[in-house]
């Protein structure tokens, strides 16, 4: 008899943003003439700036001719590829990043989703409240957490974010040995200063825990004083993975790109306490269950790094900085609190007193607005929405207009 794993029994019957896509269908089935505007799921709207598709276009050519054809690439990624990141996304900032600790991947969902295979099935893992769902629920699936009761699954250490605590989560009261954090934050859009991550970092080497740094919005990082990567806190190389996406940061959630960084210090324990090395254990696992990103998606990738490319990826975030900057303006003509929209595309809004269920439907029939409620990602969200500055401006202005009508 073919049995289940039944740990996905515990899991919420969809997942979050598939919830919400049927709501949304369902709704324009019974409205077919309502304009829905989408400021839920952060899916970017513009297309890929110039630059990139002509990496693109030279990528394709490329597979067109024997001499230039490509069959399968290099197991962590095209070394043209791997360098320039090296180079430009961290020993520019000063942190201790070489070429081949990196590992091209076809995007961060998959990436923090995977990395939880590497660990003893007994860790104790600590997850922010609110978070984004994929941390959690891979874990759940592994069978790593208890059932699911009163909005938390069992085992889990949760860090709770909240006002109090600027959304930033405070060390566990008891030892844990894996960390999630992801800054700016996806939902919350809160950011870490270097002191916050420092403090993560000396608790990991205390505890001889391991943190999953989720970077995958550090393009939209404007305060020059903010780290972009966990690697510029000193000692991070030894117990820190870092994830990064194109998806946000070149405008990819079609085109599928991102990158791991395991570095080589990083270490990874048996039960006898024998120190193994997680880059290998990484690479292994990669070797056999992922074949590499298209040389195509590669190549415009790597154009997403030359100096034009670099200025075109900017005016896009700056586009859509500018959208959450509209949001946040009109949630305070409204009266509502909320954080985020500076260093960040998402809007975490305080729905004053309201469910955050509620809300969703609420914007969703008054003003044909789709956000996410907060509940979707953790029990601190519950009275919570968050609203995402990916689509145009006009949509963003018309969404507020909306909004304030529906809402004042
Ligand atoms: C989000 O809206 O939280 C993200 O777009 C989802 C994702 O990156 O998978």
């Amino acid at each position: 008899m073919i049995r289940a794993n039944e740990n996905y029994l515990k899991l919420k019957a969809s997942y979050l943003f598939s919830d919400i896509a049927n709501r949304v269908n369902t709704f324009q089935k019974e409205h077919p003439d309502a304009q829905v505007i989408r400021l839920g799921i952060g899916d970017v709207t513009k297309p890929l700036t110039p630059e990139l598709i002509k990496g693109f276009h030279d990528g394709v050519e490329e597979m067109a001719h024997e001499e230039t054809f490509k069959g399968y690439g290099p197991e962590q990624g095209y070394a043209f590829l791997r360098e320039v990141i090296a180079k430009q996304d961290y020993q520019a900032l000063g942190a201790d990043v070489s070429a081949d600790e990196i590992f091209v991947s076809d995007g961060a969902k998959c990436d923090t989703g995977n990395f939880q295979e590497l660990f003893a099935q007994d860790v104790v893992v600590a997850i922010p409240d609110p978070v984004y769902p994929a941390y959690l629920d891979t874990n759940v699936m592994a069978g790593r957490t208890g059932a699911y009761e009163d909005g938390r699954y069992k085992g889990v250490v949760y860090l709770d974010c909240v006002k109090e605590n600027r959304f930033l989560p405070k060390l566990p009261d008891r030892d844990v040995d894996l960390i999630y954090l992801c800054f700016p934050n996806n939902p919350t859009g809160s950011t870490a200063t270097k002191a916050d991550l420092k403090v993560w970092v000396d608790y990991a080497i205390e505890n001889k825990a391991l943190i999953l740094f989720d970077a995958a919005y550090e393009a939209f990082i404007r305060d020059s004083d903010l780290p972009r990567s966990i690697y510029e806190i000193e000692g991070a190389r030894k117990v820190a993975v870092e994830f990064r996406s194109y998806s946000k940061t070149a405008g990819f959630t079609g085109t599928r790109c991102g990158f791991t960084v395991v570095p080589k210090a990083c270490m990874i324990y048996t039960q006898a306490g024998e120190a193994i090395s997680l880059h290998d254990m990484w690479h292994r696992r990669q070797g056999t269950k992922f074949n590499g990103v298209s040389y195509p998606v590669q190549k415009a990738t790597f154009a997403a790094y030359t100096e034009q490319g670099q200025a075109q990826i900017k005016q896009r975030i700056d586009y859509y900085l500018n959208n959450a900057a509209v949001i946040c303006q009109a949630m305070d003509d409204l009266g509502f609190e909320y954080v985020g929209g500076k260093n960040s595309p998402y809007v975490w809004v305080d729905g004053d007193g309201r469910d955050s269920w509620d809300f969703f439907d609420l914007l969703l029939n008054k003003a044909q607005v789709v956000c996410t409620p907060g509940a979707g990602f953790g029990r601190c969200g519950q009275q919570y929405i968050r609203i995402s500055a990916f689509n145009s401006l006009e949509n963003v202005e018309l969404a507020m207009s909306r909004l304030k009508e529906a809402l004042q």
